[in-house]
C-alpha cells in the first residue's frame, strides 16, 4: 500500500567523498524546510558499532546484524540544522566524522548484506514535506523514483583540499598528502564494488564543482529544485 510518506518528494545528492554534498544538503534542507538523510552516517555508525563490539569488518553477516539493530538517535540541537548523533546512548558526533571511521565505513558499505540491512531505514526518512538524501546510491538504488537527482563531481586533489579544510575547522587532525591517498582508495572501493557502486543515475543532473564555490553549487541546485518541484522556499 502506498502511504503519504512514499509520495513525499525527494531530491537525491550523490557523489564521491569530499565533494561538498553534506554542505549542499544541509543548506537545501534548511532552505526548503525539508528533512535530511545523511546516509553516509549510517555506514559510519555501522563501522563504529562493529568496532565497539570488536567485530572484524569483513564478517558480513555479523556486521549486517549490527547494521540492522543500530541503536541510534539523531537529535537536532539548534536552528541551523546541527545534529547530535547518539549511538548506544553515547554522543559519537566527533568520532563519527574522522577519516579512519570514513575508511572503515567504505569497507562495510561494500558488503551487500549491510546495504540490504540499511535500505528500509533510509527509505523511512521519506516524509512530507520532502527529503534531501545525501549519499552514493540515493538516486540509483534507495530512491530511484526521486523527483530530482543531483550528482556532484570534483577532482581528487580539490576534494582532498576541501576535506582538509573541513577537518581542520572541526579541530580534527589531517594531513593533506594522506587525505589524497585515502580519497583515491575510497573512490576505488566505492566505484568498483559490485553492489550499488557510486555512479550517476541515468536521469541525474551532473555538475563538476572543481572550480565552483559552494555558493555557486547551492544556487545551481536551488534553481533546479524550484523549477522541477514547484516547491515554496522556507524563507
Ligand atoms: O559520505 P560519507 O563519507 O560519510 O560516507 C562514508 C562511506 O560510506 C563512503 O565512503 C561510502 O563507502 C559509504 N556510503 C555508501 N553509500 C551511501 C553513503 C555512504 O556506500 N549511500
Amino acid at each position: 500500500m502506498t502511504s503519504a510518506n512514499d509520495k513525499a518528494p525527494v531530491i537525491t545528492v550523490d557523489g564521491p567523498s569530499g565533494v561538498g554534498k553534506g554542505t549542499l544538503c544541509q543548506w537545501l534542507a534548511l532552505r526548503l524546510g525539508w528533512r535530511l538523510l545523511d546516509s553516509g552516517a549510517l555506514y559510519r555508525l555501522t563501522a563504529l558499532a562493529a568496532r565497539h563490539r570488536d567485530l572484524p569488518l569483513d564478517e558480513e553477516s555479523r556486521v549486517a546484524a549490527v547494521a540492522a539493530e543500530l541503536d541510534v538517535k539523531f537529535v537536532t540541537t539548534d536552528g541551523n540544522g546541527s545534529l547530535r548523533v547518539i549511538l548506544d546512548g553515547v554522543d559519537v558526533g566527533a568520532a563519527l566524522r574522522g577519516e579512519s571511521v570514513g575508511n572503515a565505513a567504505s569497507r562495510v558499505a561494500a558488503l551487500p548484506a549491510v546495504r540490504a540491512a540499511l535500505l528500509q531505514r533510509q527509505r523511512d526518512f521519506r516524509r512530507p514535506p520532502g527529503l534531501i538524501a545525501d549519499g552514493r546510491d540515493m538516486g540509483t538504488v534507495v530512491f530511484p523514483d526521486a523527483e530530482l537527482k543531483l550528482f556532484l563531481t570534483a577532482s581528487a586533489g580539490e576534494r582532498a583540499r576541501r576535506r582538509h579544510k573541513q577537518l581542520s575547522e572541526q579541530g580534527l587532525d589531517a594531513n593533506l598528502k594522506c587525505l589524497v591517498g585515502e580519497i583515491a582508495e575510497r573512490d576505488a572501493r566505492d566505484t568498483q564494488r559490485a553492489t550499488a557502486p557510486l555512479k550517476p543515475a541515468a536521469d541525474a543532473e551532473v555538475l563538476d564543482t572543481t572550480r565552483l564555490s559552494i555558493a555557486d553549487v547551492c544556487a545551481w541546485a536551488l534553481a533546479l529544485a524550484l523549477q522541477r518541484l514547484n516547491c515554496p522556499e522556507n524563507l
